[in-house]
């Protein structure tokens, strides 16, 4: 039997990839083509043997959690899925004394939370790495999989353009810090009601100087598709907002919709993304949800690629 180590020299978790350098994603994206080529060849990496990890969700799953206890399983890990309630969180017991405790047996945590704030205090009085598996304001490890598979798909991450069309959200977040870091230009065409956080696209204009990237946000979808190389959207209503639903559907629809009208202004060449899961009708058309240029299945896969490199960038020596 190995006794986990409570060594974890260079895992620090993720918040948002802010925290994270453009050489450092650049790294994780090399690790996750090698992941996703050795995973083929049957070929096993050891990164996490001895290692245990709580993923904590306070919202549904299907990718983010399968892909994260995948990805620890084939890296030698193991894990445990508590939903918010199954823990004495859910009877009010404080996120502090939680945090303090669960350090106290684990070697990380993987949390879905509704409030990024109680995340940065998971994070706070944890003495063990917390990782981001959506909030919020942000959804960093769905960023990493669209950067990848974007680089997939293109063979580059530069001198791209990007378009994300719809609710200014977690999603759309994390892809403006992704594409701002790594120099893929990215148009986000948002309903004025629901344009992304001006402080994120703050940091997002700041790091698009250093990467030499263009960041616009814009009310006009036109805008952002035009000659895109690739068009994303999410739904308009995420977890957590379903009481303003009726509200946003009468705002969004049909004008922020990825759609074949949309679709023909892009780039010949251009690939549909979706984090899913999808609203087919609202945010994205069926015809071009299942289409030919649209690839949110093997960016689905690509959620454990990335999340395995993630891990083992975090976890190996
Ligand atoms: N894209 C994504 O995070 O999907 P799940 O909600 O199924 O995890
Ligand atoms: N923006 C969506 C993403 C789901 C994966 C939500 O937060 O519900």
């Amino acid at each position: 039997m190995i006794i986990p180590s409570k060594l974890q020299p260079k895992a620090r978790g993720l918040m948002s990839l802010q925290e994270y350098t453009r050489k450092e994603i650049v790294e994780i994206m090399s690790l996750s083509a090698l992941l996703k080529k050795d995973r083929t060849r049957h070929r096993l990496w050891n990164t996490l043997e001895g290692k245990t990890f709580a993923l904590i969700f306070q919202k549904p799953s299907t990718r983010t959690r399968l892909s994260i206890e995948v990805a620890i399983r084939e890296l030698g890990g193991h894990s445990t899925y508590l939903g918010w309630n199954d823990l004495q969180l859910g009877r009010m017991e404080s996120i502090s004394d939680t945090a303090k405790v669960m350090s106290r047996y684990l070697d990380g945590i993987i949390a879905r939370v509704h409030s990024h704030n109680d995340l940065t205090i998971f994070a706070k009085w944890s003495t063990i790495p917390v990782f981001n598996a959506l909030s919020d304001t942000h959804h960093p490890m769905q960023a990493l999989a669209d950067l990848f598979t974007i680089n997939e798909k293109k063979g580059k991450l530069g001198a791209l353009k990007v378009a994300f069309i719809g609710d200014g959200n977690n999603v759309a977040n994390s892809l403006l810090i992704a594409c701002s870091k790594v120099g893929l230009d990215l148009f986000v065409a948002s309903p004025k009601e629901y344009v992304p956080d001006p402080r994120i696209v703050k940091t997002a204009l700041s790091n698009a100087k250093e990467s030499g990237s263009i960041v616009k946000v814009t009310t006009e979808p036109k805008e952002a598709a035009k000659n895109a190389d690739v068009i994303m959207t999410d739904a308009a209503t995420s977890m957590g907002f379903e009481d303003q639903s009726e509200q946003r559907t009468k705002i969004f629809f049909p004008r922020y919709q990825v759609n074949e009208k949309l679709l023909k202004i892009t780039n010949k060449n251009s690939i549909v993304m979706h984090c899913q899961p999808w609203k087919i009708g609202e945010e994205i058309t069926k015809t071009v949800a299942y289409g030919k240029q649209c690839v949110a299945f093997d960016q689905a896969e690509n959620r454990l690629h990335t999340s395995k490199a993630f891990l083992h960038f975090s976890y190996s020596p």
